[in-house]
């Protein structure tokens, strides 16, 4: 039986924090889907589909394995995703106690919603500041995010109007 986790996230953008997670993810399961799902809670940077590019480009050019899939999901729960293809498993990131206490109540529901378990992955410390928030802000004010993005964002942010 292939063992399938699900990535969730925002991506907006894709950082290397993300990326290290991925890559670690990757390393554990036969299959990893990265999913771009739009958080109502926070104020989009991007597109949905200009995150689904972004993440796919960013791991190609890392050379991460194939056996990660990039999709995004509007159509529900996230366990309806994870169901759909299978997985049994979410994956995510944790920098510190706030990542902690703001993921459990979610890991809980997910458990309960359909008995899909949370992993929580200690990513390298050198990316535990880096956040897409983070990104974003330093983005609109002009400030070069190269040390905490793939070169395609950096390259993709500093184009395109934020
Ligand atoms: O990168 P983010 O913004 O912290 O990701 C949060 C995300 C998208 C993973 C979270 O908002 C989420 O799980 N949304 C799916 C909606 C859902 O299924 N909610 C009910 C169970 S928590």
């Amino acid at each position: 039986m292939r063992r399938i986790a699900v990535v969730p996230g925002s991506f907006d953008p894709v950082t290397l924090g993300h990326l290290d997670v991925i890559e670690r993810a990757a390393g554990l399961f036969d299959e990893v889907h990265v999913l771009v799902v739009h958080n109502p809670g926070k104020t989009a940077l991007l597109p949905i589909s200009q995150r689904v590019s972004l993440l796919q480009r960013a791991i190609a050019d890392a050379g991460l394995p194939d056996t990660i899939i990039v999709a995004s999901w509007s159509m529900g729960l996230l366990v309806d995703y994870c169901l759909e293809v299978g997985a049994s498993v979410l994956i995510k990131g944790i920098r510190s106690q706030v990542d902690v206490a703001y993921e459990t109540p979610m890991a809980i529901v997910n458990r309960n919603l359909a008995g899909v378990e949370t992993i929580f992955m200690l990513p390298d410390p050198a990316n535990a500041h880096v956040s897409s928030s983070l990104v974003r802000q330093v983005a609109a004010l002009g400030g070069d995010i190269s040390p905490y993005v793939p070169r395609v964002v950096a390259q993709y942010l500093q184009k395109a109007p934020v």
